[in-house]
């Protein structure tokens, strides 16, 4: 009894003695932390794989469903101790489920001082897809449920928009003013809850001999113009060392150096590891180099990938392995040696907080194949508007499926059109900055504007809004109002950006929707966008760039 009192006693004791996490903050392009140390990241990707998504766009075997790694407390508990031992300060997760309890991993990571950047994209339903994009309400939808249930986290420093987004075809790059507005977006709501967590992108490594900048001009149109409309901190997936191959010169980290030298916001590594030089355990030299003196004027530390067996066409990035039944994790000599580079270096504690000058944010100027012109905040009141004053809509089974809605718009755009009309107003054009009326609406409304639209082509005729039976009449629109003319009314500026709102208030993330309700419209709010962590398929939640980044390191070290 004597004994068990005592140890309670002491536990309590050190119970009390357990601080808060300190606050980690941007000052200019450097991270500190409450007392003004200044705070390199020593991170690890800590997402499982998802299962690929069969798609002939998806070069780079992105997942099409992904597992939350936040939400299963006996895992976050068999790898706490390894993270600690390994001196991790940050994890990177991908995707999370707002719906789920996220409390205990939060609380367990928090205490060790173990911060998270976390992503706000969904593998294909909450990202933006490279070769269609468009930043919609259902996305948007999901970004904001995720922050209202990871606000209440003392340990969250990063919300990431999106994850090597831009690849190297160059029609990607056409991508990038969605990523801004994204960035605009999720900035605005952030300052509208008082919250001070960054916005941060994650960008593929891009250059290759030859042709440099690439993805330093994708940072500066990301940091250009205003805070308002800039991330804070620029992650770049650098898979240019590779191993004991690997050197200053040898790896792009010269180059990252010279071209980062003048960046204006927070950078880092969102990803490194290259795992070229197997069957060579790697040994992470890099690490000294990406936390020594040369890096740190730009560069903030960075992201190891990755923690769980991660399979891609050049190997496993993973660093440990679980036992079949997932309770116990045996960590690699690779683990081994990442703990004991991140535990030996420090970075240099300078500049001092107080001799950073407030950033710039200049002049915004477009890549090549991007537009600087915008498109506006995804606007749930109008999407509400337009599917109420539509004349033909799909049915609920319809809009439930993924695949079919996909589907049934891509047989009415395939009617409108051979009919001598187009779903232009659908789309989303970031190459010339050009954006329809109804690209910002979620894939619902969408389709029910393709629907309609062929069906008033044709005169109204009853049997052009059935659709195999997928689609009925809208009894409550005027019979005088066409599509483009209640998009029109509902949407005039499809440019136009405002304060982000959900479409209904959260009735699953255990904290408040604190935004001001502009997106509810009195009950008349489109079908459910079915996107909560269900992880359908898809191109988009994007972890690691395996084929791209394997072929470019190889250049890197013939070069
Ligand atoms: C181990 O965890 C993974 C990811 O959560 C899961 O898919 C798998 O079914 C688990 N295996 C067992 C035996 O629980
Ligand atoms: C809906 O559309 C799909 C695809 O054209 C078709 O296969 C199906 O039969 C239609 N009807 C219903 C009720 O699902």
């Amino acid at each position: 009894m004597l004994v068990t009192f005592s140890a309670l006693t002491a536990l309590c004791a050190l119970a009390v003695q357990v601080q808060a996490i300190s606050k980690v903050t941007r000052t200019g392009r450097y991270l500190y932390q409450e007392d003004g140390t200044r705070f390199y990241i020593k991170g690890i990707g800590y997402q499982m794989q998802g299962e690929r998504h069969e798609s002939e766009d998806n070069h780079f075997g992105e997942p099409g469903t992904f597992i939350d790694p936040l939400a299963d407390a006996a895992a976050c508990r068999r790898d706490l101790e390894h993270l600690r031992a390994a001196s991790i300060n940050t994890l990177r997760v991908y995707s999370v489920d707002s719906s789920l309890n996220h409390d205990e991993c939060m609380r367990l990571f928090s205490d060790a001082n173990i911060y998270v950047i976390l992503d706000l994209t969904l593998p294909v339903i909450a990202s933006i897809d490279r070769t269609q994009p468009s930043w919609s309400t259902n996305m948007l939808d999901v970004f904001i449920r995720t922050i209202n249930t990871f606000e209440k986290y003392d340990n969250v420093i990063v919300y990431n928009i999106g994850n090597e987004v831009v690849d190297r075809v160059q029609s990607s790059l056409a991508t990038l003013p969605f990523l801004k507005a994204v960035a605009r977006d999720v900035k605005a709501y952030l300052k509208s809850i008082n919250s001070d967590r960054l916005v941060g992108f994650g960008s593929t490594f891009l250059d290759s001999p030859g042709n440099s900048g690439v993805h330093r001009s994708i940072a500066q149109f990301l940091s250009c113009g205003s805070e308002e409309t800039s991330i804070d901190i620029f992650g770049l997936n650098d898979y240019t060392w590779c191993g004991s191959r690997g050197s200053l010169d040898q790896s792009s980290y010269r180059a990252d150096i010279t071209q980062f030298a003048d960046y204006n916001v927070v950078a880092y590594f969102s990803e490194y590891g290259c795992t070229d030089a197997r069957p060579e355990p790697r040994p992470w030299t890099e690490v000294e180099v990406l936390l020594g003196e040369d890096m740190s004027v730009a560069w903030s530390g960075g992201v190891a990938f990755n923690y769980f067996p991660t399979a891609a066409v050049n190997g496993d990035f993973g660093v440990v392995t679980l036992s079949a039944d997932n309770t116990t994790v045996t960590v690699s000599e690779e683990f081994t040696s990442l703990g004991e580079r991140y535990g030996a270096f420090n970075g240099p504690n300078s500049p001092s907080r107080d001799s950073v000058a407030a950033p710039t944010y200049g002049t915004c100027v477009a890549p090549t194949g991007a537009s600087n012109t915008l498109p506006g905040t995804p606007n749930n009141e109008a999407c509400s508007c337009l599917l109420g004053a539509l004349s033909c809509r799909p049915n609920a089974a319809a809009v439930a499926d993924a695949d079919l809605r996909a589907q049934l718009t891509g047989e009415a755009c395939g009617l409108l059109s051979r009919a001598g009309g187009s779903c232009d107003e659908l789309n989303g054009n970031g190459a010339t900055g050009v954006y329809g009326r109804a690209a910002a609406c979620g894939p619902d409304v969408k389709l029910a504007y393709a629907m309609s639209s062929f069906y008033e082509r044709e005169g109204r005729n009853a049997q052009s809004c059935n659709f195999g039976g997928n689609a009925s009449l809208n009894p409550g629109a005027s019979p005088t109002v066409d599509a483009p003319a209640a998009a029109g009314t509902c949407v005039p500026s499809p440019n136009a950006a405002i304060l982000p709102a959900l479409s209904e208030p959260s009735s699953n993330s255990g904290s408040p929707n604190p935004a001001p309700s502009a997106g509810n419209d009195g009950g008349n709010n489109p079908p459910a966008n079915n996107n909560r962590g269900n992880g359908a398929s898809g191109s988009a939640v994007r972890i690691g760039a395996f084929a791209f980044v394997s072929a470019m390191s190889a250049f890197w070290v013939l070069a």
